[in-house]
């Protein structure tokens, strides 16, 4: 086979068969097709897509290039997977959650790129929190604990690292075949019986539009259910962040509240919905009222709290040591009226610059920046209101951010509609 012929067959907009993705893709992992030839077939595959065909042969070949997690007990072993936004930590409190529901969460996370956080970089701003667990620490922690957090190993889905960071390089992430193998072929890897997809919407989301938002989601869907996956999908709000606190040390205290039975109403109401969502997949409720009422059980019992807190020692954090937090500066409304819009990708920016997100792979992290919002979108401000909290020790940081807020944020005479925070997603396969 000649790689330059597999990519001009893309070029001119036909299917590739199972053998040439395999020859591509397994060749590229391997070492043995360059980047500038696999660069070339991620732009094809980018700008004329791929069939649903193809889209399942690209997961399968992704995942054969490394090795599946084992199956340690009798529970159902779910998992959520969200795309990413501002303020999005439902993770750190649906695993435990789920695993005092007699499920087992086998949870691979990333780290922030960009103006996404990452699951990662927030469990770590816990000192002493390990994020690579080996492959026998993650199994044997899931017996005993029912839930693990942790990076992929080298051995799961290595094809995807080596795709995953030349697309970033070279402006093919924005594909939803190629997201949707990325995603699917690591969550199939984690042998699941039920996941539910957390697809975010709006000014803060990769995806802003609400047509981009569902064809991902119905691609991400028919993927798992073909593997066999119970697959569901929301379809969730991200023009304001998730909660009020956006960083990485503030936002692990604030999944703290959620687990100690308080916390923001919008980050408790969407932890509770994902979590029902997978409870009544794996056939544990039998619908979504009575997965809420066992959920809120275990949160005002202080049972998800606890099995958070064995889930961190486990994982070598100290929940008792001080977690960083910088000194705070308020950002005041400029005048009176109601707030219609946040710039996600101006409010992300913002704390980058504060030191709290990556501008490239690989950069240290600032867990004790970020930002706290104090007003919601619809809300009726007063001017010189403090609307923000904005924490950091660097004077110049500190600036740079407050003026990227500033452009953010806008202030209307009249109010316009506060968006749901989730949606019924209905999947039509495409
Ligand atoms: N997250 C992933 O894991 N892969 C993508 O391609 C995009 C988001």
């Amino acid at each position: 086979m000649i790689p330059a012929v597999v990519i001009a067959k893309k070029r001119d907009r036909e299917a590739l068969t199972r053998e040439e993705i395999d020859f591509m893709v397994t060749g590229y992992a391997r070492g043995e097709i360059p980047d500038y030839q696999m660069s070339a077939l991620a732009m094809a595959i980018y700008i004329q897509g791929m069939d649903a065909r193809e889209i399942s042969d690209l997961t399968d070949i992704m995942i054969a290039s490394g090795t599946c997690l084992k199956r340690v007990s009798d529970r159902p072993r779910v998992d959520k997977h969200s795309t990413g936004g501002l303020g999005d930590k439902t993770s750190l409190i649906l695993a435990p959650l789920l695993a005092c529901c007699d499920l087992d969460v086998p949870m691979i996370s990333g780290r922030g790129l960009g103006i996404t956080g990452g699951t990662l970089d927030k469990l770590e701003a816990i000192p002493g929190f390990r994020c690579n667990l080996t492959d026998e620490e993650s199994e044997s922690q899931l017996q005993e604990i029912g839930c693990f957090i942790t990076g992929a190993t080298d051995l799961l889905v290595p094809a995807d690292k080596k795709l995953y960071a030349l697309r970033d390089v070279t402006g093919t992430v924005p594909s939803i075949a190629l997201i949707t193998a990325s995603i699917m072929s690591k969550k199939i890897a984690e042998t699941l019986d039920a996941l539910v997809l957390d697809v975010k919407c709006g000014s803060g989301a990769f995806l802003p539009t609400r047509d981009r938002a569902e064809a991902l989601a119905d691609s991400l869907i028919s993927n798992g259910k073909r593997a066999g996956i119970a697959t569901t999908a929301l379809i969730t709000d991200m023009n304001q962040p998730l909660g009020e606190m956006v960083g990485n040390a503030c936002e692990v205290d604030e999944s703290i509240q959620v687990l100690e039975n308080s916390g923001p109403e919008d980050v408790r109401e969407l932890t509770l919905e994902l979590c029902a969502r997978l409870l009544v997949a794996t056939g544990k409720s039998n619908d979504t009222a009575s997965a809420r009422s066992t959920l809120l059980g275990h949160l005002s019992s202080g049972r998800a709290m606890e099995r958070f807190e064995r889930m961190v020692a486990r994982q070598g954090g100290d929940m008792s040591a001080p977690r960083p937090i910088a000194k705070t500066v308020a950002w005041r409304a400029p005048k009176s009226g109601y707030l219609v819009s946040i710039d996600g990708q101006k409010l992300g920016q913002a704390i980058v610059v504060l030191g709290g997100g990556r501008a490239f792979a690989g950069q240290a992290i600032d867990f004790s920046v970020g930002l706290r919002m104090l007003a919601r979108l619809g809300d009726s401000v007063t001017a010189g209101e403090e609307l923000l909290h904005v924490y950091g020790d660097r004077q110049d940081h500190v600036t740079s951010a407050v003026e990227l807020i500033t452009q953010a944020i806008q202030i209307a005479d009249e109010p316009n509609a506060a968006p749901l925070l989730w949606t019924e997603f209905v999947h039509r396969p495409r």
